[in-house]
């Protein structure tokens, strides 16, 4: 498939969403082939494309969240075991409602709640979870917070999520579930992942953590697996400063992990498990419930922004979109990712065109410098008496010799992207800023090794 192709086949993906369908019938403006050739790169003295503008701040308030903390200040109700119809409870209510999940139960952050399903899934000592080394290391850290072993498999190069091949290459006979990462909150290919899980008899945790209200095939991300996790730390699309939430339907578990985040301690009142103590506070869930109202119109903004960038970039061959895979109807855009191809700017490194972008006044940057398979953990946990203990020196040592993701490797080297959050709720005019200024890098590309 050629770059063009495939960022028309990402534009009609976006667009096919509902809130898309005004995107769809938008015909390409013409000014999506004005070229820049004449304007000096402003990093070489020329006029920048976008200056004295700012963009939209982020983590989004309003009065609504303001007056939702005071409210929550004055009652006193300042802990979720305090009341059944305090901020948290009601913040899982609505949170499950908005996902198109049965049940919710909130944390204090994303890693929390990860932490909780591998333990409420029974995975500890021993046992293996096959994730992504292309995340935040809280899903690596949920995975070590319950002593198993963290198996990192490589990725699809262009849409940057887990490659099910070589997921299904590192099941052994230790392996209890997979936790797909669904990166910039665009979906994994969900379809072979649980199709993988089913024929090896694993479980499915979703790391839905930037992923909030998108969408694969009909279902929200995070209700595909047997368990969902999000984030709400402040940079990410519902944001609280730090928090997180798994969704599930099965009653059995969610009441599992509602007692291993709370202690060991059940509904019931009975101290029953080991488990720590992560429970959401009220203050919390109160920012969250202040924003709930404006959260579906901001995701839409965002989808549309987003979409209307690809079909901007289409005229940039240098520059090409995550891949979404079929089946995707809208995704959260936490991140708008691209894979830079210096092949097609005279040669020159990321590092050029990114200074040289910057310079007319809009920042891409990447997402990780490297891989989480290639940070100093690994041979920590290697070089543990714990981990020494709990698996054979011949696992171990196999362990080392395959933890290599060269995939993982060059979109780490490949990717530009921009945190999309706050940039992404802006204007037409916004869009047109990022576009033009990629495009007028990209038609100076024979100046670029003069930086
Ligand atoms: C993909 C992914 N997983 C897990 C996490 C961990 O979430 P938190 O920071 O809320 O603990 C994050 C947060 O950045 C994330 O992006």
């Amino acid at each position: 498939m050629n770059k063009n192709d495939l960022t028309r086949r990402q534009f009609i993906v976006a667009a096919s969403a509902g809130s898309l369908a005004a995107v769809a019938s938008r015909t390409i403006p013409a000014y999506a082939n004005i070229t820049q050739k004449a304007a000096k790169l402003a990093i070489l003295g020329g006029k920048p494309v976008r200056a004295n503008k700012s963009w939209p701040r982020w983590p989004y308030w309003d009065e609504n969240v303001i007056d939702s903390v005071v409210k929550t200040t004055k009652s006193r109700i300042w802990c979720r075991i305090q009341s059944s119809s305090g901020t948290v409870p009601t913040w899982e209510k609505k949170f499950a409602q908005l996902m198109g999940a049965k049940f919710c139960v909130a944390t204090g952050s994303g890693t929390q709640a990860l932490h909780t399903c591998v333990e409420a899934l029974g995975i500890g000592p021993g046992d293996e979870v096959i994730t992504s080394p292309y995340t935040d290391p809280g899903t690596i850290a949920s995975i070590l917070s319950a002593r198993a072993l963290p198996v990192l498999a490589d990725l699809d190069p262009q849409s940057y999520q887990l490659d099910p091949d070589d997921v299904e290459r590192r099941i052994t006979e230790n392996t209890k579930a997979i936790m797909p990462v669904h990166m910039m909150g665009q979906p994994c290919n969900m379809e072979r992942i649980m199709a993988i899980a089913k024929e090896h008899n694993l479980k499915v945790i979703e790391d839905a953590a930037q992923a909030h209200l998108s969408e694969y095939k009909g279902k929200k991300l995070g209700t595909i697996g047997d368990l969902g996790c999000f984030s709400f730390q402040s940079s990410k699309t519902i944001a609280c400063g730090e928090g997180g939430a798994i969704i599930g339907n099965d009653e059995e578990l969610m009441d599992k992990c509602y007692t291993v985040h709370n202690h060991g301690t059940s509904r019931r009142g009975r101290t029953e498990v080991i488990g720590p103590k992560y429970r959401m506070n009220e203050f919390e869930a109160a920012i969250l419930l202040g924003q709930l109202a404006g959260v579906q119109e901001r995701f839409a903004r965002r989808n549309e922004n987003a979409a209307y960038l690809t079909s901007r970039l289409k005229d940039v061959p240098g520059i090409v979109p995550q891949k979404l895979y079929d089946g995707t109807t809208s995704g959260s855009f936490y991140l708008y990712a691209t894979t830079y191809l210096k092949e097609h700017f005279n040669g020159a490194e990321r590092g050029k065109f990114l200074k040289a972008l910057s310079a007319e006044g809009v920042s891409l940057s990447s997402y990780i410098g490297q891989g989480l398979h290639k940070e100093p953990w690994v041979e920590h946990i290697l070089n543990s008496k714990v981990y020494q203990k709990m698996f054979s020196k011949k696992r171990l040592q196999r362990y080392r010799q395959e933890n290599s993701c060269p995939n993982c490797d060059k979109v780490c080297r490949e990717m530009a992207m921009i945190w999309a959050s706050g940039p992404l709720l802006g204007t037409k005019d916004d869009m047109d800023d990022i576009a033009n200024a990629i495009q007028k890098v990209y038609e100076n590309r024979d100046k670029l090794n003069l930086i």
